[in-house]
């Protein structure tokens, strides 16, 4: 591919924006050998996904202030918890720090909230890799996640937006939040989370645009569909307090929704890795865009817009929007 054809692929990349990369449902593992952990073709999709990101960001010369990992992280077993060699080579190296300096905000996902092996809680050895601060290889790691429910600023100087990553593992209706080695937030964990992310949109605005971030989606034209408990609880708050953006990931596959008169644009990023869903909801009946495809998510914000898009696991341009901060969306032409 010669210059001049990338430059009519990517026509309005801003070099000055800051840049994001986002990748959901990435840390794969398709059978539980030790073979997996050696870094054999078990997890071919996810280092193809990844070398993709490496690939988009040499192109466009980009030096990303952060990714966005949208959570499940770890399917299967983290052995050894926080020393577990996964972090070596499927996070450190997968993602490495040359191309992706910035910090890697990350999420629980449902894979994370399991005892596996039943001797590791997954959601204690994630918090406590962001502790210790340093992977296994001595390096200073860029893993960050301070608690389940948390808030930071992109980019961390003069920011742009401000962003509310939320923890969307809910309990069942009965309040159960324990079953076989999988969990969830506790019914009393649930309500303390919606007060306190009430509160934090209650703040006033510091950053042109407020993102909000969790892993399962609220709507979704995949196999898991939309959630009856976050657009009970969450979305009255998006539309009250006018939320610009929610990223998820939970199903495997690239989505953008966009509702009619709702101030929020729903961006999901599932295709980090795991096995691809089939989706349920046509893009013609619900939009502007759904595919089952393995791919990943380039969020570049200036001042006045916010543009969002997604490529697939080679770094080709799908789809994308732009949307200005009093609300205005277009789709961005490839
Ligand atoms: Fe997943
Ligand atoms: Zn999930």
């Amino acid at each position: 591919m010669g210059p001049l054809a990338k430059a009519a692929i990517f026509p309005t990349i801003d070099k000055a924006a800051a840049h994001a990369l986002i990748v959901g449902d990435w840390g794969w593992l398709d059978s539980l050998s030790p073979d997996d952990l050696r870094g054999g073709s078990s997890y071919a999709a996810q280092t193809q996904v990844a070398q993709g990101m490496q690939r988009f960001v040499k192109t466009q010369q980009l030096r990303p202030d952060a990714v966005f990992f949208l959570g499940d992280s770890w399917y299967g077993d983290l052995p050894q918890g926080a020393a577990s060699p996964r972090w070596v080579n499927q996070f450190e190296k997968m993602y490495p720090a040359e191309v992706f300096p910035g910090p890697a905000y990350s999420m629980f996902g449902n894979h994370d909230y399991q005892m596996l092996p039943p001797t590791v809680n997954k959601v204690e050895a994630e918090l406590e890799y962001a502790r210790i601060g340093r992977g296994i290889d001595g390096k200073p790691t860029r893993w960050t996640l301070p608690s389940r429910w948390y808030t930071f600023d992109f980019p961390e100087h003069h920011p742009l937006m401000h962003c509310i990553v939320l923890d969307s593992n809910m309990p069942g209706k009965d309040g159960r939040w324990q079953h076989n080695e999988n969990f969830t937030l506790k019914p009393e964990e649930q309500a303390e989370q919606l007060r306190w992310f009430e509160q934090q949109l209650q703040k006033p605005r510091t950053a042109p645009f407020l993102v909000v971030m969790g892993h399962h989606p609220v709507y979704s034209n995949g196999p898991h569909g939309d959630h009856p408990v976050l657009v009970r609880d969450w979305d009255p708050l998006f539309r009250k307090y006018k939320v610009d953006l929610y990223m998820a990931g939970h199903d495997h596959d690239l989505q953008i929704l966009q509702f009619e008169d709702h101030p929020t644009t729903h961006f999901l990023s599932g295709g980090g890795g795991a096995d691809l869903y089939v989706l349920k909801v046509d893009d013609m009946q619900r939009g502007p865009y759904a595919q089952e495809v393995h791919g990943f998510g380039h969020l570049s914000v200036d001042r006045h817009e916010i543009q969002l898009r997604h490529l697939d696991a080679d770094g080709r341009f799908l789809f994308g929007i732009a949307k200005t901060a009093d609300g205005k969306l277009r789709v961005l032409q490839a």
